[in-house]
């Protein structure tokens, strides 16, 4: 049975980012959240039609973020070394950064968005413009055969029936392959209040405990978990047919962490909730206190995660002047839902403003180190993760 524990409101899609005559016709849905007490799953109640939000103007360009395009080379020559992979599938290859590390011959892409599977394809990739589903796996089967690694990164949290998905994956993995897949961690996220990372393409939160239920069900056996920093806290799955690998310590840590915490437990959720409403009240009024003190902020990062947070507590261009953003495609738009103008990060001086908020707190360091001199002239950052604190 779905519990819900958490309504987000009404929420615009989180990367449609809008010309002024758009906003007129911005969709909107009802944002709420909830737990289903079979499997531990965290969802959202109800889904956002997949094509409203991966088509061609899908804005997230991984290979424009150098900390990402750093994490997937990495990644890739960790698994090329580990498991060896000949022929490896990616589940939504976005603009390549990790499937470049492979073999254009032995690799294929999934990627439903047109401008991206374009990118891939352009460079020599095998290309599948569609979503994952088992159809296209048994396809896929069909034309090239088993696949020693499928790997997936922020794209399974976006798959609303996982079941299908899980099974298209166990149909196309050799025997002795491994699905190796990323998403932002649900504990990471109810420990440091990071509610933020629920928004329309996140179908779903995972937990280790979920999935383990999930992918069991459909064949398919946790053997591994790494707990890495990137996206504010994710966990990299591996995942092997059940009968043909071991569970490793990590799996039984992240399991016995999970419990300790609650995560099996609708408890947890509901005081999870609180929390969020308490940090949109306190972030609200801090913001009225810093203008009405004639104070100027500004934001940094167009992201998703900002739209949940600007669209929760009600934040407009009353509160924040504008955002800066490196990615091109979102310049000289307006932010989804709140309509707060976004902007190129060199066409404005922080020194111009008294604080900065935080939209992309994944990139907290990264960020305060490019910008020490905002700090040196007195600037100060906001952010609401873990809680509402001032920094410089
Ligand atoms: P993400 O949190 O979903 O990875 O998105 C990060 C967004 O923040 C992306 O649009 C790029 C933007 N960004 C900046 O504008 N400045 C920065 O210094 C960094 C690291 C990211």
């Amino acid at each position: 049975m779905k519990k819900e524990f958490l309504d987000l409101g009404r929420q615009p899609i989180a990367n449609k980012f809008l010309k002024e005559d758009e906003v007129s016709d911005e969709f909107f849905f009802d944002l709420k959240v909830v737990f289903d007490e079979d499997t531990k799953l965290v969802s959202m109640k109800d889904f956002v039609k997949p094509e409203l939000m991966f088509n061609e103007d899908y804005k997230y360009n991984t290979s424009l973020s150098t900390p990402m395009v750093n994490h997937f080379k990495e990644t890739a020559e960790m698994l090329k070394m580990k498991f060896k992979p000949r022929k490896v599938l990616e589940i939504g290859s976005n603009d390549g950064p990790f499937i470049s590390n492979f073999d254009k011959d032995s690799s294929i892409c999934v990627e439903p968005c047109d401008n991206f599977a374009k990118v891939t394809a352009d460079m020599g990739y095998k290309t599948r413009t569609e979503f994952w589903t088992t159809e296209l796996s048994e396809k896929i089967l069909k034309q090239n055969g088993y696949m020693d690694l499928i790997y997936s990164a922020n794209c399974v949290c976006h798959i609303q029936d996982l079941d299908d998905a899980f099974k298209a994956v166990k149909n196309l993995l050799t025997p002795g392959g491994v699905f190796v897949f990323e998403d932002p961690s649900l504990l990471r996220m109810l420990e440091r209040g990071s509610y933020d990372q629920i928004y329309d393409e996140h179908a779903h939160v995972f937990s280790v405990t979920a999935l383990n239920n999930i992918l069991k069900r459909n064949g398919l056996r946790i053997f591994s978990v790494d707990n890495l920093s990137v996206h504010g806290g994710s966990n990299r799955i591996y995942a092997c047919h059940v009968d043909s690998c071991t569970v490793g310590d990590s799996v039984r840590e992240n399991l016995k962490e999970e419990k300790e915490f609650g995560v099996d437990n609708f408890e947890t959720y509901e005081i999870f909730a609180k929390r969020v409403e308490e940090s949109k009240d306190e972030l609200v009024r801090c913001l009225k206190n810093l203008k009405d003190d004639g104070k100027k902020i500004i934001s940094i990062g167009a992201t998703s995660k900002s739209t949940t947070v600007f669209n929760y507590c009600g934040i407009d261009s009353s509160l924040i002047d504008c955002i800066t953003d490196t990615t091109p495609d979102k310049q000289n738009l307006l932010a989804p839902g709140s309509h707060i103008p976004v902007v190129d990060r060199e066409s404005v001086n922080l020194n111009d403003y008294d604080y900065a908020f935080l939209g992309a707190w994944n990139f907290k360091d990264v960020i305060a180190n490019k910008e020490s001199g905002f700090v040196k002239k007195g600037g100060q950052f906001i952010t609401h993760v873990p809680k509402i604190m001032m920094f410089s």
